[in-house]
């Protein structure tokens, strides 16, 4: 890669040798991706290790060590969710030791660690921080050093900002440098897509179930979709980006996709429209039986498949404000209609803090609690991610904790079901 002067100053020491070392990962990562160059980052950044896991003991080594050379980041930063939430999501009390004396037995050392290297504010921990009432949001071309793949992909498509899938400690790094290398989806052409999706549905398609499709057929590849414009339509209001979040989401971790173009309706495909697609793109047609050859092909990983659900996840990636208002609304009203008062399995919402506080002032808010819904904040793949709460039957509407997790996943109608109605049809 091709340093500048105060690039190469900085990796010989100049400005001492934590930072040197950091300078040095930096630009490694950047020859073995092929760079020629950096880039300076131009907005805040957003860090995916939101968890003080015990075991990654480096972690916080290397946080001390930047603490102790005065390091900050160049931008304030979010960072993904917290693992735990005790008041929202109780725990037995095997559970709770499990969690604050084994797994994230680090977790207040960390958060004090990321305090101090730059860390926005005591409530930034969501994996949507791009969301309005979160504020971290990007602008078109922004060139970002984020690793969260669920916002890396919405940053890339939603908001046309260039960002690659980088990994954990690579976005803390380049952040603290201020400068990322360039390639792949910084690039004009690493921005082109391989493949045409063929959207043929008779309905908008499970957003969950759609980039699940997607990214299991593309992997790591850029798709460009036509045809859900005609169901979206061509304006980026509250609903369509919930909806693009959470089918990017599933394209995200059920294949690599970091970034996707929707014709007519995310903003390069408005710019530029077919002059994204590849000469030599393949076509991937989808529709009502692709998706439920998809759907029917998801494995049930409970010890028994016919286990009662305990306990539903819905809002990973965390809910919008407009998804939590429908969700509450909907459990609402589904119990009305079944003449019951709450909810038959444990549900928990996840939305970031800002959402929830929005929320919190409304008397829909008031209401949902009363059925026994709990909001918080958490990551979900946190709580489960343990063999004790991982072998309970979760339910969930999220294909990302499907494929992380044991939890299983249920069409939205059927969770709806599930929760307040009269079970799975
Ligand atoms: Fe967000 Fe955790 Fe899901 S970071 S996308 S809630 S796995």
């Amino acid at each position: 890669m091709e340093l500048t002067q105060e690039e190469l100053d900085i990796l010989n020491g100049k400005e001492g040798e934590t930072k040197a070392k950091i300078m040095k990962t930096v630009v490694e990562f950047g020859d073995v991706f092929g760079a020629k160059r950096l880039v300076p980052i131009t907005h805040e950044g957003h860090l995916v290790t939101s968890f003080g896991i015990g075991l990654i003991k480096p972690l916080f080594r290397i946080m001390d060590e930047i603490i102790a050379a005065g390091i900050k980041t160049v931008y304030p930063f979010t960072i993904d969710p917290r693992p735990i939430d005790y008041e929202n999501v109780k725990c037995n009390v095997l559970n709770k030791l499990i969690f604050s004396k084994i797994m994230y037995s680090q977790q207040k050392r960390y958060e004090e660690q990321l305090k101090e290297i730059g860390l926005r504010g005591e409530n930034d921990f969501s994996c949507t921080c791009y969301m309005d009432e979160v504020g971290n949001i990007p602008k078109y071309g922004d060139i970002l050093s984020w690793a969260e793949s669920s916002a890396v992909v919405y940053a890339n498509s939603v908001l046309g900002a260039r960002c690659n899938r980088n990994s954990g400690m690579l976005d803390i790094f380049s952040l603290i440098i201020g400068k990322v290398p360039e390639f792949g989806l910084l690039t004009d052409e690493g921005r082109k897509a391989d493949y045409i999706i063929e959207l043929k549905t008779s309905k908008l398609p499970e957003a969950q179930i759609l980039g699940s499709a997607i990214g299991l057929k593309v992997m790591e590849d850029v798709p460009y979709i036509v045809g859900l414009d005609k169901f979206l339509g061509t304006n980026l209001d509250d609903k369509t980006k919930s909806y693009l979040k959470d089918m990017g989401a599933a394209s995200a971790s059920n294949g690599a996709v970091g970034l996707y173009h929707v014709e007519n309706l995310t903003p390069e495909a408005k710019n530029f429209g077919k002059k994204l697609i590849k000469k030599d793109a393949k076509i991937y047609v989808i529709d009502d039986e692709e998706l439920e050859r998809v759907y029917k092909s998801y494995p049930v990983l409970w010890k028994n498949v016919n286990a009662k659900p305990k306990l539903c996840f819905i809002g990973c990636p965390h809910l919008s404000y407009s998804q939590l208002y429908d969700w509450s609304k909907n459990i609402i009203c589904e119990l009305t209609k079944n003449n019951r008062k709450k909810i038959l399995v444990k549900t928990i919402f996840t939305t970031s803090p800002q959402v929830k506080e929005k929320f919190s002032k409304t008397e829909l808010y008031k209401e949902i609690l009363k059925t026994g819904v709990k909001i918080s904040s958490i990551c979900p793949l946190m709580y489960t991610n343990n063999p004790l709460a991982g072998s309970k039957p979760i339910i969930t509407n999220s294909n990302k904790l499907r494929t992380y997790s044991q939890s299983r996943y249920y069409k939205d109608d059927d969770i709806l079901n599930i929760i307040a109605g009269k079970g799975v049809k």
